[in-house]
């Protein structure tokens, strides 16, 4: 290859490099996250977000919320309404929006101690945070923004950076339960990412955040909006259930009440996409989800999931997504 195309090459990948360093990313991992998606689902978009006919999102289960960041950063959207279900997600980026620098100060300062401590130290010092919050819980009022709020979510980042693969799972007593990511080798996570927080924070002030079911958000959709559906998955075996998000499981009576949710908002005219796993992955019979939205435009995309612990069946399995445009 001549030397000039080589160098115009290396250029190109350095500013594709710099290009992603500065796209803000969640600030939370979350399980059922769609960071990995987002190349397929740009794609599946409305065209009206390019055109900027439509300028108003909403996402009613927020989780990590890649798609609204990813969303947010593409195209001009005036207003964003975030919602929901657990109060110490919401919590958290409601703190993140308003108190970005007082919340890293906190953050810093966890980050600090638990990166000096060796492996073992790591260990304890990890269990003993998460017994403090979940004791500290019956301390916050939830209902109204508050200094309190502002350690509460540098906590919860914490925990969700040096907990066992970012997952967040609660008890029936509502404690946050999983355990440390610390096994074997030195643990030294990145807990603290400014440049990123910094961002998110920028991008979350155009969105309105709440705590609020699925079910109560008709009512707030006052424009017309493209609404991202990201319910919890519909167990797919017997073994692998992912819907342990918050204290209630996510059954297919709430996907049926979701399905007529969708529903509602297609025939007020907004557009309306959702994506679930495919039931098919595991039983080629089932058809629930293509029985339950047989009205709309169906379509199944390539996922990176694990959703057998037996080594010998993974591999590629599909997501399933569902547009009324
Ligand atoms: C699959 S996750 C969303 C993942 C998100 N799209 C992302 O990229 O990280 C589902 C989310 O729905 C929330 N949730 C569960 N039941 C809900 C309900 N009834 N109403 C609103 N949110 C709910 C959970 O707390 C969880 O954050």
């Amino acid at each position: 290859m001549p030397l000039f195309l080589r160098l115009k090459l290396r250029t190109v990948s350095k500013k594709e490099k710099k290009d992603k360093e500065k796209t803000a990313k969640p600030f939370l991992k979350w399980v059922g996250g769609k960071s990995q998606l987002l190349s397929t689902f740009q794609k599946l978009y409305p065209k009206e977000l390019k055109k900027e006919t439509i300028q108003h999102y909403c996402e009613p289960f927020l989780g990590g919320g890649a798609v609204f960041f990813d969303i947010a950063q593409q195209f001009n959207l005036k207003s964003a309404k975030l919602f929901d279900i657990n109060r110490e997600l919401v919590l958290t980026y409601k703190v993140v929006q308003k108190d970005v620098d007082l919340m890293m100060e906190f953050l810093e300062r966890y980050s600090s101690e638990y990166l000096a401590l060796t492996i073992d130290r790591q260990k304890e010092y990890y269990y003993e945070f998460r017994t403090n919050y979940n004791h500290q819980r019956f301390q916050i009022d939830y209902n109204r923004y508050n200094e309190n709020w502002i350690p509460r979510a540098a906590q919860l980042i914490f925990l969700n950076k040096t907990c066992f693969n970012g997952l967040y799972r609660v008890n029936q007593k509502g404690e946050f339960n999983t355990p440390s990511g610390v096994y074997k080798k030195q643990h030294n996570p990145k807990i603290l990412n400014e440049p990123n927080l910094k961002q998110t924070s920028k991008i979350l002030s155009i969105a309105d955040i709440e705590v609020s079911s699925f079910s109560n958000i008709e009512k707030e959709i006052k424009k017309t909006s493209f609404i991202y559906f990201d319910p919890p998955y519909r167990p797919i075996s017997k073994t692998a259930s992912f819907t342990n998000y918050s204290e209630k499981n996510f059954g297919d009576p709430l996907q049926l009440e979701l399905a007529q949710v969708f529903e509602n908002l297609d025939k007020k005219g907004n557009f309306v996409m959702l994506s679930n796993s495919d039931p098919k992955n595991e039983n080629k019979e089932d058809s629930f989800f293509d029985d339950l939205y047989k009205n709309y435009n169906i379509k199944r995309v390539a996922a990176n999931r694990v959703i057998n612990s037996k080594v010998s069946k993974r591999g590629k399995i599909s997501e399933i997504v569902v547009r009324n445009y």
